[in-house]
């Protein structure tokens, strides 16, 4: 499946340096061996992100993110495997062989950045027709509304032609097949009646990823008419539940927190009022991938969705999708008007910024909208509500000190008798039932079904980086551990990649054993592992304690496992005995 020779990838990674790489998209600054600087995955105030040149990786002590050049690439600039190392070859002199390709090798091959390149075309057609006569219409519409030309140009907003197939002919004209174009999702092809464009007589909303390119549209009538908008389905460059509108703009503000709403319309209104960290997810409901990426860039949510039913019922869809993901949400109270634009329109960005400050914990929230189901003013409906909000408490929260402050909020908030309530809680507790998960630990790497890191991996990781970094220890440990005794999976995987180099005596070469790995999570596992810290310790006999005790670890938990699953007898007491001499000797670094 590989496009090119492992050969022709070691050579473009090893002639190029990580650190000039990435010094392109990131401020970094050297301390000791290694680079550091602000985390361009996620949002941060301290630099977690560093830059290994010995190892050619970069990792992120924060959110985890890690990898050598070619992922770096991959995860910033939206590249594949193939495109990193294109980009990378001509760079540092590495001429990738051509070979002759089939038509249609060629085409797939091509196919992405074509579709790239595509949408950034209609974009610019789009863009230039609203200001053209051909645009006059959409231009009031969009002045109607009150965005000023700033506002237009930042969103790149444009609008399509009264005719059905205008935007087909212009890119026909530029050379695109219909082969190509019907993916792109722009362009409809119909046996008889040819191509036609998707979207006419619309006023246009680019949408980019979190990059800045274009990869999808939506398209609003001017004025009423049905559907209000239509979007780009997806395509191979577009995949709604991980695109958020806005997100290019927001992430660069490096705020802590976003503003989530529901509507293109509202997020940009929002900008144009200053909050440019507000983004939106598009013509769908939000989604665990939409969670994942805001989770990349912020810990907390302000949630802007409307204020009617329909948009308290999306807030409460959204509210446990962002908590799995581990981000705290906020609900803003737009109350008397409709949605952010509305809101900003008639009062103001001042008062706006009041309504955030004062927005609702989640939970409150919760609760408050389910008393609105019950008739408080019939003591048995009351009860019921009472209950339920108890339940409430009980299931999301672990912990005695969260369900007692909660029990004191709810209680002065929706006059609930609060020794009543403390007690009915307690009673649920001592029932059985607990809260769904505890997710009071919920930390970056806390995806939900994966096992916590324990402190066997800690050992694991400490070993291998340790081997790495410093040559003259594997002679000392070999005839203890052996990559038998790492963890199944990648850990295994690894150690017997590093046992390797160190026997053939030569320096582990870190970002080779990263593209073994094709998975993005085993790429962050691997940088992970490479990248953990012997800690303070840097007296030599603190050292060579360190080391003894890992190596204890390791070997103990190793035997214990075999044991079992029941290896041969003879291995165990071969384990054993080495197991003995380690507990005899002294080790020194
Ligand atoms: P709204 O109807 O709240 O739209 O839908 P809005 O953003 O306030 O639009 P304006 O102010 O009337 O222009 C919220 C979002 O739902 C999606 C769009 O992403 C929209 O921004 N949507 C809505 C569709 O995809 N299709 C529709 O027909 C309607
Ligand atoms: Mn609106």
């Amino acid at each position: 499946m590989a496009y090119y020779s492992d050969e022709i990838i070691e050579e473009v990674r090893s002639r190029t340096d990580i650190v000039e790489v990435i010094s392109q998209y990131v401020n970094l600054q050297k301390k000791g061996t290694q680079y550091f600087g602000l985390c361009p995955f996620h949002n941060e105030k301290t630099g977690s992100f560093s830059v290994s040149p010995q190892k050619q990786m970069y990792y992120c002590f924060g959110c985890g993110a890690g990898g050598n050049v070619f992922s770096f690439l991959m995860a910033y600039e939206n590249m594949t495997f193939k495109e990193a190392v294109e980009e990378l070859a001509p760079k540092c002199g590495v001429t990738l062989p051509q070979r002759e390709m089939t038509y249609q090798e060629k085409q797939r091959a091509d196919k992405r950045s074509r579709l790239f390149e595509i949408n950034k075309e209609a974009a610019g057609y789009y863009y230039k027709m609203l200001r053209s006569d051909a645009g006059k219409q959409a231009m009031d519409y969009f002045n109607k509304r009150g965005l000023t030309p700033d506002t237009m140009h930042k969103f790149g907003l444009g609008c399509t032609s009264k005719y059905s197939d205008s935007l087909y002919k212009y890119l026909r004209e530029k050379g695109y097949e219909d082969e190509i174009l019907k993916d792109c999702g722009l362009i409809t092809i119909d046996e008889k009646r040819g191509g036609h464009d998707k979207f006419w007589n619309r006023a246009m909303f680019p949408i980019f990823d979190a990059n800045g390119k274009v990869v999808a549209f939506g398209g609003r009538v001017m004025g009423d008419g049905e559907p209000k908008y239509l979007n780009s389905p997806e395509t191979e460059i577009f995949n709604k539940s991980k695109t958020l509108f806005g997100l290019y703009f927001a992430r660069k503000t490096r705020r802590e927190q976003f503003i989530l709403c529901e509507g293109y319309m509202d997020v940009i209104s929002l900008h144009q009022a200053g909050f440019d960290n507000a983004v939106a997810s598009l013509g769908t409901a939000l989604t665990e991938g939409h969670a994942g990426m805001l989770k990349r860039y912020v810990k907390d949510v302000y949630l802007s969705y409307d204020s009617d039913g329909a948009g308290q019922k999306a807030a409460l869809r959204a509210i446990p999708i962002l908590k799995n993901a581990g981000i705290s949400c906020r609900v803003i109270n737009m109350s008397p008007y409709k949605d952010p634009d509305e809101f900003i329109k008639a009062l103001g960005a001042e008062e706006y910024e009041k309504r955030i400050a004062q927005a609702e914990n989640s939970f409150m929230y919760q609760v408050r909208m389910l008393q609105n189901n019950y008739d408080m003013t019939d003591p048995e409906k009351k009860s019921d509500f009472q209950k339920e909000a108890a339940r409430m408490i009980v299931t999301e929260f672990p912990t005695q000190l969260e369900r007692e402050n909660y029990t004191e909020s709810v209680a002065a908030r929706f006059n609930i008798p609060r020794d009543a309530l403390a007690k009915y809680i307690l009673e649920l507790g001592q029932s059985g039932i607990t809260a769904k998960k505890d997710n009071s630990n919920r930390q970056y790497e806390a995806k939900p079904g994966k096992p916590k890191d324990d402190g066997m991996k800690m050992s694991q990781r400490l070993l291998l980086t340790w081997l790495v970094e410093e040559a003259t220890l594997y002679s000392k440990i070999k005839e203890f551990v052996g990559p038998d005794d790492f963890e199944d999976g990648v850990y295994k995987q690894v150690a017997t990649e590093v046992f390797k180099y160190c026997e053939a005596n030569q320096p582990v070469d870190t970002a080779r054993i990263v593209d073994l790995f094709m998975e993005d999570d085993e790429r962050k596992t691997v940088a992970a592992l490479f990248n953990t810290t012997v800690g303070e310790l840097t007296d030599s006999s603190d050292l060579s304690k360190a080391l003894k005790e890992t190596l204890l670890r390791i070997k103990k938990n190793s035997l214990e496992l075999a044991q079992k699953n029941g290896a041969n007898l003879r291995s165990l007491v071969e384990g054993k005995k080495k197991l003995q001499r380690l507990e005899r000797i002294e080790i020194s670094i």
